[in-house]
């Protein structure tokens, strides 16, 4: 049983819905996530955790956590979710926490990876689908792909492309199948 975690647009979200997989909950940390449209769209539970509704991000996380736990979630996937997780959340899913990030890590880690990788002038980047820890974007890697940057004009969809198969095989070999 999977939940996801969303920050924005929610096109990863999609594809794991589209793929069929057990999601059984959506937590997000912003009240106007795209992604939240999706997941009702889905007939997915919906939650919303602003960090602003609570004394700090630990408080936040143990409220997440828990209403994740309670929807039966026993694999979370980060799917666009721009926060990082305190250990208190971490130690409610030891292992059990993916993340979709598109540079080849520990290349471009942080929230803009993709004109990172332009800056740098570097001919190939990528996709990475890796475990959570508490740092940012540095937990054990499970699967990787390249992508040429050129065409840079087309850069963005083909990265996008890549996530949108790869998570989804990813998390669907996670859950057993
Ligand atoms: C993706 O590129 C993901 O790798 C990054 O944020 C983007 C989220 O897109 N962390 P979406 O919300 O899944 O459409």
């Amino acid at each position: 049983m999977i939940g996801v975690l969303v920050s924005g647009e929610g096109s990863n979200l999609q594809a794991l819905l589209d793929a069929e997989l057990p999601v059984v909950a959506v937590a997000s940390n912003r009240e106007g996530a795209g992604a939240l449209g999706r997941a009702g769209g889905a007939g997915v539970p919906v939650g919303t955790f602003e960090l602003n509704g609570f004394a700090d991000r630990e408080q936040r996380d143990a409220t997440m956590a828990n209403w994740l736990q309670e929807h039966g979630v026993r694999l979370v996937v980060c799917a666009g979710y721009m926060q990082l997780l305190t250990r208190t959340f971490l130690q409610r899913f030891p292992r059990r926490i993916v993340n979709v990030h598109p540079s080849l890590l520990p290349k471009f880690p942080g929230a803009s990876a993709i004109d990172d990788a332009l800056a740098a002038g570097v001919a190939t980047t990528g996709v990475t689908v890796h475990l959570v820890d508490d740092g940012l974007d540095t937990g054990p890697v499970v699967r990787q792909e390249p992508v040429q940057v050129e065409p840079r004009e087309t850069l963005v969809q083909r990265i996008h492309a890549v996530e949108h198969r790869l998570l989804p095989e990813v998390v669907g070999e996670l859950c057993g199948r």
